[in-house]
């Protein structure tokens, strides 16, 4: 290791000596040392995501093992990455490096480790003490993602019992939690009353200004991109010099906002229409989460002079990164978030009002170095009718899934007693096992199976999982790893936003679809790789096409990742082996039926289908769906996710036949009808449950005895 020490004193950037954090160096050294749980909190901007890990390599923590700090977004562990890397004068990869879902980028060298949370608790999995760290920053905290909140469950007990968290390590791990300014009280109350260091902060005044164009009932995409553009026009040309920074809700509100903004900053006459003369362009960033890396780092660097900044940014820019001369923000005041649905029982990004304390932390980012303002498209009104206190933890609004199985894998057999932070609701819980059952991860005793414990190694969601593994024991992965691949990157179709374009866009994709053979949303994913990858000059048959080559070259990438994983497992000896007899395309929609049979609908009336998940909504199928148009000829269909707008969308539709799920759909409500009479009573405590019962069948006596009472 001791190559690495080369560039050790050259740490800091001399910028990086103006960061509020750059004074608090020896002392928060020392509190590292002394102490197994430490809370940093601090500002945005104020330095901890970039330095501390920088100033805990300076004292020498690499040593005893890596120091690796976690972001909730891949985005935020990439450019922070980036960043340090310069700043510690070595290439990404090597002394620095960073890890996000199906991107790797570090080496065996590597010390500073920046990660995605959910690639820390993957980690876990396989190592439970990490004994490859030295120290572990939880980092964002205050975000409250699902990820990390389970890894802050996982480490306080693995801490706090002794025999645990020494096994397997010669120094014992140092966990360190960064938060900006909110909940670190609770935080250290939860980890045992640990230390809180704050970096005191210096923050400049933001004005704050309501306008009427968004009132509580405005909730129309077009509306608010239309508005956001508007105000940052007129900021431009009215304000003095200084950056500006645009919230919007994701990729394709943010590409139609910029596009929007260059045609019209095109048409602006510098000599009349801007006051402040120094001021003589506008330069126009996106900035989301699966842009390229190349076009992130721009964001972070100074205009040229006399050019204005205008980033236009989804939630990211709020805490996880730092632009900094932003003296301007545009608030639209939504945001995109996962949200449990409970009206079709399943997870859907929907775009809702943001949280209180969500506008003042976007407000916040135009005063870092000077008094900034903060322009708010949206009323007073909408302010106190439609915007909650505070944004609710991810965990107590998602489907929890994966992180039960993982838990349960880890050995965390009583996921309902688990440390939370802050305690999911129970049915939340219980959805999750009943899940996990009907794809076969767990037992009845809610004990993993064989399965489980497979599925547990792929990033993906559980029913692409087990379709995938079905496929696998059938001999048929070929035809399901592109599928997962495809079904993990962005959207690769793309959709031009002239009307001309539009129609031949569609036609063209309508080909790709026809060409598939027996055709549906799935065949028409494989079909894309197929023929992409098969091609001699593939980009050039994506712009011919109108595909995404960049989410194709992920797509190919991922299910190289997925083929590994897979090549891996297949080579233990009880990985399972069935034998079928059929033709493929049969083959390959059994296969998906055995994952997404919980997602199964069946034709109604006219274009209307009906889930059968016991929710049984009323479903359309998506206009981008290649059965789009064809719903007279259909009657069974799986999909692999929903829409929900005015009505509710299904996407990526694959027919099917009734035969294939029959056996399977007794298990969507064989939980139901499952008795367990004496243990199904009302009003059992759980002391009561647990003397006449073992540990491992009380989770699921309470899945009975929920559903009995609905
Ligand atoms: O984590 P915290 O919000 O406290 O601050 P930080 O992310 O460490 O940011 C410290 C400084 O580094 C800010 O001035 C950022 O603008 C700068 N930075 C940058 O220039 N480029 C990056 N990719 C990340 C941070
Ligand atoms: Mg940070």
């Amino acid at each position: 290791m001791s190559k690495r020490t080369k560039w050790d004193t050259k740490g800091d950037l001399d910028e990086s000596k103006n960061l509020p954090i750059y004074q608090h160096k020896a002392t928060l050294q020392q509190a590292v040392k002394d102490n197994s749980f430490l809370v940093v909190t601090g500002e945005t901007g104020s330095g901890k995501t970039t330095q501390l890990p920088q100033y805990l390599h300076q004292a020498g923590f690499w040593s005893n093992g890596k120091i690796g700090i976690t972001q909730p977004r891949r985005v935020a562990a990439i450019t922070v990455a980036q960043r340090v890397s310069q700043e510690m004068h070595c290439s990404l990869g090597r002394e620095v490096g960073y890890q996000v879902r199906f991107d790797d980028c570090t080496t065996q060298d590597t010390v500073v480790k920046y990660m995605t949370d959910g690639c820390l608790l993957r980690e876990i999995l396989a190592d439970p003490v990490l004994s490859q760290y030295s120290v572990v920053i939880l980092d964002e905290a205050h975000e409250r993602s699902l990820n990390t909140d389970i890894l802050l469950g996982l480490l306080k007990q693995t801490l706090s019992s002794p025999d645990k968290a020494s096994k397997g390590r010669s120094v014992p791990l140092k966990v360190v939690v960064m938060s900006a300014t909110l909940e670190t009280d609770k935080l250290s109350v939860f980890l045992g009353g640990c230390p809180v260091f704050t970096i005191p902060g210096r923050t400049f005044p933001v004005t704050s200004k309501f306008s009427c164009a968004i009132g509580p009932k405005d909730t129309e995409s077009s509306v608010y991109i239309k508005e956001v553009v508007k105000v940052a026009l007129d900021v431009h040309t009215s304000e003095m010099a200084g950056d500006i920074l645009v919230f919007l809700t994701g990729q394709s509100e943010i590409e139609k906002a910029c596009d929007m903004l260059y045609e019209k900053a095109e048409s602006i006459d510098y000599r009349y229409d801007v006051q402040d003369h120094k001021v003589e362009g506008l330069l126009i960033l996106p900035l989301y989460g699966s842009m390229p890396t190349d076009q992130q780092k721009q964001i972070f660097q100074p205009p040229p002079p006399g050019i204005r900044k205008c980033v236009v940014a989804t939630n990211i820019a709020a805490t996880s990164l730092t632009i900094n001369g932003i003296k301007y923000i545009v608030d639209s005041g939504f945001v995109k978030q996962l949200n449990h649905n409970s009206r079709v029982g399943m997870d859907i990004l929907e775009v809702v009002p943001i949280s209180k304390s969500e506008a003042l932390q976007r407000a916040g980012r135009a005063g870092r170095t000077s008094a900034g303002k903060c322009f708010r498209i949206y009323s007073p009104a909408f302010w106190e009718k439609c915007m909650p206190e505070y944004t609710v933890p991810e965990i107590q609004r998602t489907s929890l899934t994966a992180v039960i199985l993982t838990l349960k894998c880890l050995g965390v057999h009583d996921v309902i007693r688990f440390p939370y932070l802050d305690r999911p609701e129970e049915r939340f819980i219980l959805e999750a096992l009943k899940q996990l059952y009907q794809c076969d991860a767990i037992d009845r005793r809610g004990k993993v199976t064989r399965l489980g414990e497979l599925m547990v190694e792929f990033p993906l969601p559980p029913g692409l999982t087990r379709a995938l593994l079905q496929a696998a024991s059938l001999g048929c992965e070929d035809l399901l790893l592109p599928v997962a691949a495809m079904l993990s990157v962005e959207n690769i179709f793309i959709r031009p936003g002239h009307p001309e374009k539009q129609k031949e866009a569609d036609k063209k994709h309508r080909q790709l679809g026809v060409q598939a053979g027996s055709c549906n949303d799935f065949t028409m994913l494989l079909s894309v790789f197929e023929k992409c990858k098969a091609s001699d000059a593939p980009s050039a048959w994506c712009k011919d096409n109108y595909i995404h080559w960049r989410a194709l070259k992920s797509a190919f990438s991922v299910e190289t990742q997925l083929r590994e994983i897979l090549l891996r497992l297949q080579k233990k000896r009880d990985f399972p082996m069935e034998k079928f007899d059929g033709n493929k395309s049969e083959l390959f929609r059994r296969c998906l039926c055995t994952g997404y049979f919980t997602n199964v609908a069946r034709r109604s009336v006219g274009k209307v289908f009906c889930t059968m998940d016991g929710h049984g909504s009323m479903v359309h199928i998506h206009p981008s769906s290649t059965l789009f148009d064809q719903e007279a000829q259909l009657d069974w269909v799986i999909f692999h996710d929903l829409l929900v707008t005015s009505r509710i969308y299904i996407r990526t539709v694959c027919p099917i036949r009734y035969d294939w799920v029959k056996d399977l759909l007794p298990k969507l409500h064989e939980v139901d009808v499952y008795e367990l009479s004496s243990v199904a009573r009302e009003e059992v405590t759980d002391e009561e449950v647990a003397k006449w019962m073992t540990k491992e069948t009380y989770e699921f006596t309470a899945v009975f005895k929920k559903l009995e009472k609905r």
